[in-house]
This record gives structure tokens, sequence and C-alpha cells, in this order.
């Protein structure tokens, strides 16, 4: 490997069973007031919330909230967020839920200092600011799935009215204004996670370790990171969905998700997220899904020209040894059986009210709005590349 690189976690992470429990402790270092961001759907997850205010209160810490956060959310949802923030003179933001809470919630902490709209800070916009501080978020993930916890990237909708495209857009906020400072993973908080939101999380975090692999921008430390969460989420995620008590098997999957984010932190994504982010925008797919449909196939397409990286990951796995002809596909064969097993779709079928130019419009949002993956993929991404991975994965 001779390029230069670098590896940095800036995000404080805490491991451990009834983290929740300290949050108080945690919060005191920011200030008085927490705005405690959160699903608008909270059935659930009650005893959740009930739990972090209750941390916060026992510390004195005076809680505000913002409970309006859906799935794939849209950037209004972060505006509205910062107008909250700012009217109750909020000094820190603690979020509890899945990717999207954590998301919203780092967006809010950015434009609460910086101002503006999300889309301003967006790469897929040409002329973008940069996110260079943020007010103190502490990501308390319920989900093990895209490692927002520790990353500096929160991906939102934005429609063509904000954009100026002529399709809706799901794109990326980046910036290192945007790592939480603190990220408390407790794996108790995945106990009550239905099976089909515990397999579409760890697709997505099994899908970006093995694209933060492949990524251009791979280095030792985090090829170690995200070699090992494949490896955990292989071994793990069929044995929480046989079990839905074993505790073990779910803390293992929190933990990986975690070091799929700080992994990919690091490198960036591939074309696999490239194609899930327009599935997502153009079908309204969600993003495990998106993910598990895209992932295989992007897998595939990059196998050719990172064979040794791909040999390497099935070792490490156990799968196969390096020098087995067959390693590559083993790999594949066993990422597939594990997402089919979790019972995650193999293609999708375009929904009845698609735009009839779907494909076209699939090919130009993985090009404008998620450069950086394109980028990043170890094999030259055009067109009829896209083009080709869009119609394996098309029913
Ligand atoms: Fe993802």
């Amino acid at each position: 490997m001779l390029h230069n690189w670098t590896f940095r976690l800036p995000t404080l992470v805490r491991f451990g069973r009834g983290g929740i429990r300290k949050l108080g402790e945690l919060a005191q270092d920011f200030g008085w007031t927490a705005l405690l961001v959160g699903y608008k759907d909270a059935s659930g997850m009650e005893a959740i919330y009930r739990k972090a205010q209750h941390a916060l209160r026992a510390a004195r810490v005076h809680v505000e909230t913002y409970f309006e956060v859906d799935a794939e959310p849209d950037q209004s949802l972060v505006i509205a967020g910062a107008d909250v923030y700012r009217r109750v003179r909020a000094d820190l933001i603690v979020a509890v839920g899945g990717g999207s809470v954590l998301d919203v919630a780092k967006g809010i902490g950015a434009l609460a200092k910086l101002s503006g709209t999300p889309w301003e800070f967006t790469n897929a916009n040409e002329s973008h600011r940069r996110i260079t501080e943020s007010a103190p978020v502490i990501a308390v993930p319920t989900t093990a799935g895209t490692g927002s916890e520790v990353t500096s990237v929160a991906v939102f909708n934005y429609p063509p009215e904000v954009t100026g495209w002529e399709f809706a857009t799901k794109a990326a906020m980046v910036g290192d204004g945007l790592h939480p400072r603190i990220a408390v993973i407790d794996p108790d908080l995945l106990a009550e996670s239905p099976p089909e939101i515990l397999a579409a999380c760890a697709a997505d975090a099994l899908i970006q370790a093995v694209e933060s692999c492949l990524s251009r921008m791979a280095n030792p430390i985090s090829a170690i990171l995200a070699g090992h969460a494949v490896r955990m989420i292989l071994d793990h995620l069929p044995r929480a969905l046989d079990d839905a008590g074993d505790a073990v098997a779910k803390a293992q999957l929190a933990l990986a998700a975690t070091m799929s984010g700080a992994a990919y932190d690091l490198t960036g994504l591939t074309v696999g997220h490239a194609l899930a982010h327009a599935l997502g925008a153009v079908f309204g797919i969600p993003h495990g899904q998106s993910v598990a449909i895209a992932g295989p196939a992007a897998i595939r397409f990059m196998a050719e020209t990172a064979q040794d990286v791909l040999k390497e990951l099935a070792c490490g796995c156990r799968i196969a040894e390096f020098h087995d002809d067959k390693a590559i596909a083993a790999l594949i064969d066993k990422i597939s059986q594990v997402l089919r097993q979790a019972e995650l779709p193999e293609k999708i079928t375009p929904p009845p009210e698609s735009p009839p130019n779907y494909l076209d419009r699939l090919v130009q949002h993985a090009l404008r709005a998620t450069p950086e993956a394109v980028k990043l993929t170890p094999a030259p991404v055009n067109e009829a590349v896209l083009r080709g991975l869009f119609e394996q994965i098309l029913a």
C-alpha cells in the first residue's frame, strides 16, 4: 500500500450494556439544556426514551424534545430542528434512535452553528460550504446499522425545488464538524429491535464494511476495522435472527456497526452506495434494503480489480484460503446467503408509480448525487457501467 493516509476517530466511543444510564454525566460536560432528538413514531421506543430523559434529568440537565424524525428524512426536518435548538437555547443535542435520527441530529448541530440549509453543505452541490463546526452531539444508536454515531456524514432527501435538479435526490452532508462528540453504544438497546429492522441495518453495516475495504482510500487501520466488522456480521446476524434473546450476538452486531462506520468514515464508500442511494431516491426504497439489493452486484463488479482485497477478506472471515481460486466467489456467495437468510430482497421491481425514464434517473442520480462514491470505486464507473449494474438488480 503506497499511498499516504490518515487515521483519526474524533468521536469518543463508550461501549457497554446499560450505557444509556450514564447519559446525564456525559451531557453535563457540554451544558445544562439538552435537545433530545428522536422518532416521531416512537412506538416500541417509549421505554428507551424514558430512560434517556430520566438519566439526563437525574444529572440536572434540562430536557427539551424534538421527536419529529421519520425514516429516510427530508432536509426540512433538520431546518425545523435547528430552529427549535436555537429557540430553547440548547447547549447540546442528544440523539437516540437509528441512522435517520442520528443524521438529523448531526445536521441540526451543524445548522445551529453555521445557519443555512443542509443542501448548502451537501457534496452533490457543486458550490457547497464546508462544515467547520457543530453544536455538540451525543449519539445513542438504537440500531446496529449506519455507524452514523462515529461518522462525519449525514444523508437527507432533497426535493427538486431545493436542488434545481429534475429529480428527487438523496445525498450526503460531509464534513469533520459532523462527528458526534460522544457515541454511547449500549447493546441492550437492540433488545426489542424487530427482526426486519435488525436485518436491514446489519445489511447496511455489512456492505459498508466491504465497500470500505474496497475503496481507493482504504488504509491498513480501516481495513482491520472493516474486515473484522464483516466477519462479525456474517457470524452473528444469523444467530441474532434465530434467537431474539441472544444478547451476545446483538452486542457483536452493535460493535460491528460502529466499526463499519469508523472504517468508512476514513475511506468513503463506493459504487454499492451510489446504487443504493439512487434506488432510495427514485423508488423510495429504505436504505438497508437498497444496500442489500445493490451490495452483491457492486462487489461482483469490483472483484476483478480488487482481487487481493477480497481474497484477504475471505481469509479473515475464515471462508477460504488466500490462494484458493474460488475464494472471491465463496465470499460473495456467503454474503448473498446471509442476506437471503435474513429475508432481504435480492432484486427490485420498480413500483408502478415509477417515472417512465427511471433507468436514466437512477444512472444520473448515481453520477450526480454520489460523486465521491463513484470516484472511490476501484474500477472505472461510467454511465454504461451503472446502467449494466442497475439492469442486474432490477427484476
Ligand atoms: Fe449505508
